[in-house]
């Protein structure tokens, strides 16, 4: 098949070892991101943060694409100029969060699914406009007792699938994020099962609706031992358990696999990556972190403009050991410590 416009974006966002920043924390999320910093959650104060992330010197180096928020897609920096323009004038292709949230999925008890599916059509095309060509939808899977159970796996799959096939129609590359979350007491050993059952589904979805899976990316969990237990698995483990599970059930066409970060901390998330790319798949291994890229650097803003300059350094030097991590070439020695 000859590349289309689709097959291109999907692979200049991860291309040259380059990865996505998460910025697209919905207005809920990020004011418990600025809370922790004792930061007021206001218009000015997210769109100054953001303009900080998006304007930071060299991000292009590393980072490829950025997912924004609904809000953010419509503000400016100082200057007037679009944060979309400020992105993609160095190269750094804009995206955006279109699902409306995980809701409770009723008839489930503790599972979650997620909406936004009414009006994505002319929500896209809006989007577009607005300069996006890239967007992503989250599903949650939830591991418990009991839990995830086959229905909620299916209606997860089955929205993704649908969101992903209207972003294609209007021109948009998907993100497809099926996140198994590791926030529970589970071991390696139930999050690859979930993680394989949850793929299984999902590509069998994408399948039977016809999407063009060179034309999409994927963003997944890493096959991890939940936070809660006993015993953690080594990065090594991480990255075997990881690969081997997905060469199992993640077709090659598949052009980049983009890691959520999901609540690891920001050296073992970069480390998990570096990991996993050392052996290495069909796919290129990439990130799309959210916390793991801007916890550091939030914390050395702190709500204070005077510091803006060194949070910008901060992030662009956890961008950078996340971009030689998905060269498979990061090392502990990398890791300086980071200007004042
Ligand atoms: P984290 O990397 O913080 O998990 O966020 C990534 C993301 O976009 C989740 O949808």
């Amino acid at each position: 098949m000859a590349p289309t416009e689709l097959h291109e974006t999907a692979r200049a966002i991860v291309a040259g070892h380059k990865g996505i920043l998460a910025a697209d924390e919905s207005t809920g999320t990020i004011k418990k991101r600025l809370d922790s910093i004792d930061v007021e959650s206001t218009e000015e104060n997210r769109r100054f943060y953001r303009q900080l992330l998006f304007a930071a010197p060299g991000i292009e180096d590393s980072i490829g694409g950025v997912i924004l928020y609904d809000e953010t897609i419509r503000q400016s920096a100082d200057d007037g100029t679009s944060l979309a323009e400020v992105l993609a004038s160095k190269g750094v292709i804009p995206g955006i969060k279109v699902d409306t949230g995980a809701h409770d999925h009723a008839g489930y008890q503790g599972e979650k699914v997620t909406e936004g599916l009414d009006g994505l059509r002319a929500r896209l095309d809006a989007y577009r406009d607005l300069g996006a060509r890239f967007a992503k939808w989250r599903a949650v899977i939830t591991i418990g007792d009991g839990i995830p159970t086959d229905g909620n796996i299916r209606a997860n799959a089955h929205a993704l699938s649908r969101y992903a096939a209207l972003c294609q129609d209007a021109g948009i590359v998907p993100i497809v994020e099926p996140e198994v979350l590791m926030d529970a007491d589970n071991t390696l050993e139930e999050c690859w099962e979930v993680t394989t059952r949850t793929l299984h589904e999902t590509f069998a979805a994408l399948y039977e609706d016809g999407l063009d899976l060179q034309g999409l990316l994927l963003k997944p969990n890493m096959v991890i031992s939940g936070k809660g237990c006993a015993e953690q698995a080594s990065a090594d483990q991480i990255a075997r358990a990881t690969v081997d599970c997905f060469l199992g059930v993640v077709p090659a066409a598949v052009p980049g696999i983009v890691f959520l970060s999901g609540g690891q901390s920001e050296v073992q998330a970069t480390e998990n990556l570096n990991a996993i790319n050392r052996i290495g798949g069909p796919w290129t291994l990439s990130y799309s972190y959210g916390r793991a890229l801007q916890a550091s650097a939030l914390e050395a803003w702190g709500g204070d403009p005077a510091n803006a300059e060194a949070a910008q350094s901060v992030f662009v030097h956890r961008a950078r050991m996340n971009s030689r991590a998905a060269a498979g070439e990061w090392s502990a020695e990398l890791e300086q410590p980071v200007p004042a």
